[in-house]
């Protein structure tokens, strides 16, 4: 923790220099660009979807599998995108072709694509909720609400369809128009203030819930682990979840790799990255979990969970209102940093592919396209809940885990010249922590996540 920090105050010292020397599209800094590639992490994943998986794969048992996933497949896996983009500079379709010398591996890129536009069909919808959430937090909407009440609040939100919908596209269009207007130094700028004040606000919720009657059963319930709640399906749950948390097994973070400057090491962002993005995790369920007991709730309650649970506790902190507001906001300008990255996959994927063709698509055309195939999208998981669930689903504990065996694969074993490339970005600091990596990418991931599908299937 304390290096964690002190090569934090290290990035700070460099900024200046980094300053001067950074080209244009580069980060501004090497704490910026950690920051930009955390706000890609942190997002609804923490905040609501974590709570509400952990909810119903036991609490504990789930917490244990969770953080070793993220050891096993987040640290290795978040280096080698940083690794990918680094070195070749561009996106996923781009980088493939870069680093094999030919397009042998590009139909990794194809799934990546399909994957982003998946997950932002329903994350736009519970960005949408966010929204709507701060909407009625603005006009003091919740006070007064009991749990029943805030229940109902909710099934109400999400069965007005229309109101719903344009809720939904509002971020859709603002994160095409960042993407448009290429204001990468606002989201930087944006994020650096964010983070800070995101944790900080959570640890005064989570401080306050402590104080509840009753919140001693859910600290129990978050950090007793029964080993005998840790089925395969919890397994494949909390790997999933590891993947979709930190964003990794779909290319997004290979962007960020690419605009990473020379001189940043790509196993230490890798470790703040995953430092931050576990931190709100942890402090996510130690709000959720004491209160959704102090107020009887049920951990179980799926997708719902926090929309019900958040409201209520934020009534009970010191200036209501206010608290209400900033978190809500905050929690909107999360997902949106999160949104951000996610279209920028799609984006990037059509100006690569389309660059050597007939009609190469412009950054307004890419963006445009992904657009409309995003709202259309929005519209079915809006109108069919299934679709959202299986979008849900189907993505974090399916696609991402096989994205991520193809890229291990390809950088583990495939890619010409890799023992250069991985001694050139992670060599440079211990001979210990590359052989590790080295390990876990080529046969602690591939092989884990094949024996978590086999078991999920029954087969073993
Ligand atoms: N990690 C983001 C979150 O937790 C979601 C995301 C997944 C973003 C994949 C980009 C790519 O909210």
């Amino acid at each position: 923790m304390c290096k964690f920090f002190c090569t934090f105050a290290a990035d700070f010292e460099n900024d200046v220099y980094e300053n001067q020397c950074m080209s244009k599209t580069s980060f501004s800094s090497k704490v910026g660009l950690i920051m930009a590639a955390a706000g890609s992490a942190v997002g609804l994943g923490n905040i609501w979807k974590f709570p509400y998986i952990a909810g119903e794969n036991g609490g504990g048992a789930f917490l244990i599998v969770y953080l070793i996933c993220v050891l096993l497949f987040g640290m290795p896996l978040i280096m080698t995108e940083f690794l990918i983009g680094k070195r070749s500079g561009k996106g996923a379709y781009g980088a493939f072709r870069e680093l094999n010398g030919n397009n042998r591996w590009q139909w990794l890129s194809w799934g990546y694509m399909m994957t982003a536009l998946m997950i932002m069909g329903f994350y736009f919808v519970v960005t949408g909720w966010c929204f709507n959430y701060l909407a009625e937090a603005a006009v003091n909407r919740f006070a007064g609400m009991d749990m029943q009440a805030l229940t109902d609040n909710f099934h109400n939100v999400v069965s007005n369809k229309p109101r719903m919908l344009g809720f939904c596209l509002l971020p859709l269009v603002l994160t095409s128009a960042v993407l448009l207007f290429e204001v990468n130094k606002g989201i930087e700028r944006l994020c650096k203030i964010l983070m800070p004040l995101l944790l900080l606000l959570m640890m005064l919720m989570a401080g306050r819930v402590l104080m509840l009657d009753g919140s001693n059963e859910g600290m129990q319930f978050f950090f007793q682990t029964d080993f005998s709640k840790i089925t395969p399906k919890v397994v494949m749950e909390a790997m999933g979840q590891s993947f979709f948390s930190l964003s990794i097994g779909m290319g997004a973070l290979i962007t960020y790799g690419a605009y990473m400057p020379k001189t940043q090491n790509v196993a230490i962002s890798s470790i703040q990255v995953v430092v931050l993005d576990t931190l709100v995790a942890l402090l996510a369920g130690l709000i959720i979990f004491p209160a959704v007991f102090a107020f009887g709730f049920n951990p179980a309650e799926g997708p719902e969970l926090v929309f019900v649970v958040l409201p209520a506790i934020l009534g009970k902190m010191s200036f209501a209102w206010f608290s209400s507001v900033l978190f809500f906001s905050l929690l909107c300008i999360a997902a949106l940093t999160s949104t951000i990255s996610l279209m920028e996959v799609a984006v990037a994927f059509l100006r690569e592919a389309s660059a050597n063709s007939k009609h190469p698509l412009s950054r307004g055309q890419s963006v445009l396209i992904t657009a409309g195939i995003v709202a259309l999208l929005i519209v079915v998981c809006v109108f069919a809940g299934s679709v959202f669930d299986s979008f849900d689903k189907l993505t974090a504990c399916v696609m991402m885990p096989l994205g991520a065996l193809g890229m291990s694969l390809f950088v583990g074993w495939f890619m010409p010249n890799q023992k250069n490339m991985i001694k050139g970005e992670v060599g440079t600091i211990k001979r210990w922590f590359k052989k590790i990596y080295i390990i876990l990418l080529r046969f602690i991931v591939p092989t884990s996540i094949l024996i978590i599908f086999l078991n999920n299937l029954g087969m073993l």
